[in-house]
């Protein structure tokens, strides 16, 4: 299957700018519609990449986007539901939209991502539930039509990363850091690997139908994290690690804040180590890279 131009929707969020230069480099072209195009011109300077107006994410609007293209990927997601935006609405009902609005404009191919631990049924909070149950959606769609490949990555590090540029904000608040769910477990994984992912399968024939765990090498709890993070700053932090009383009391009182910043759901998906079970990027023949090859550029 030879692609020469893809549709990216979410594609102005952290993933999406580390793999629109990928695909550019490949000669691959990319259209990137976006709710608020004008805030994203600079991924245009890519060649052969254009940002569209997304008006909504229904099919008929979908449809017109993925004209001419020969793979949507799906990069689609949100941590905390909102007044205006639920977790069914992206995790759910844009992934059917999605697949309706590829198999109506004749794209053959579509990458989505989805977590790891994601679970329709036994997700242990609404987040990992509903992005459980787009991935299944999309996987039993997989057919002569649209040949589908779904990512399940851990927290995903790299520049501009939310998970950790925003412990390196929190680092330089004077005073000690009180952490919930510090023992919390994760193989943060290298943005660089993930998109690399993405782009060995994309025209692999093997690997559709199948999706794939991606971790980094090193499994850490967040109070790890957090510390490795305070030494490559340079920062003498206290950290301390609240029990779990406290990092539920934290989550309430967080998650009725503007923005949100932690919430009872996050709270619930930290309970279940986000761990591969069989990594993805070995599969692929990639080669997971350490923290300590990118952080300290990152902080440092
Ligand atoms: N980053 C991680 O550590 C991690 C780990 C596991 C899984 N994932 C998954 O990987 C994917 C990409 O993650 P990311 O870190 O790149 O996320 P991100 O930076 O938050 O980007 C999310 C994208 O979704 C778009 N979006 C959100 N709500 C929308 C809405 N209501 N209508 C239209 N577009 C909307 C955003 O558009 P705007 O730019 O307009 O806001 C943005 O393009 C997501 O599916 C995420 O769940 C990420």
């Amino acid at each position: 299957m030879k692609i020469h131009k893809v549709c990216i929707i979410g594609g102005t969020g952290f993933v999406g700018h580390h793999l629109i230069p990928k695909l550019a480099n490949a000669g691959i072209a990319c259209r990137i519609p976006a709710r608020r195009p004008h805030r994203y011109r600079s991924l245009e300077v890519q060649q052969g990449c254009e940002l569209t107006m997304l008006e909504n994410l229904e099919v008929e609007s979908l449809k017109h986007h993925f004209d001419g293209c020969d793979a949507v990927i799906n990069l689609l997601g949100i941590l905390n539901e909102s007044s205006n935006c639920s977790f069914e609405e992206i995790h759910v009902e844009a992934p059917k939209k999605i697949m309706e609005a590829a198999q109506q404009s004749g794209v053959k191919r579509l990458l989505h991502m989805s977590a790891l631990n994601a679970d329709e049924t036994d997700g242990v909070s609404n987040y990992l539930k509903s992005k459980g149950k787009g991935e299944n959606l999309m996987l039993v769609q997989n057919s002569g039509a649209v040949r589908v490949t779904t990512f399940r990555p851990s927290v995903i590090f790299g520049d501009n990363d939310s998970f950790m540029n925003r412990f390196a904000q929190l680092l330089m608040i004077p005073g000690p850091l009180p952490l919930a769910c510090a023992d919390a477990k994760f193989s943060p994984v290298y943005v660089g690997d993930v998109t690399a992912a993405f782009l060995k399968t994309l025209s692999d024939a093997s690997t559709f139908g199948k999706s794939y765990e991606l971790c980094g090498p090193r499994t850490l709890t967040l109070r790890e994290i957090v510390e490795y993070i305070a030494q490559i700053k340079g920062t003498h932090k206290n950290v301390i690690a609240l029990g779990d009383a406290m990092s539920r009391l934290q989550a309430k009182i967080l998650g009725v804040m503007p923005g949100k910043p932690f919430t009872m759901d996050n709270y619930n998906s930290l309970q279940q180590p986000s761990v591969c079970t069989h990594n993805g990027l070995q599969q692929l023949g990639i080669t997971a890279t350490d923290m300590d090859a990118i952080v300290p550029r990152m902080f440092g």
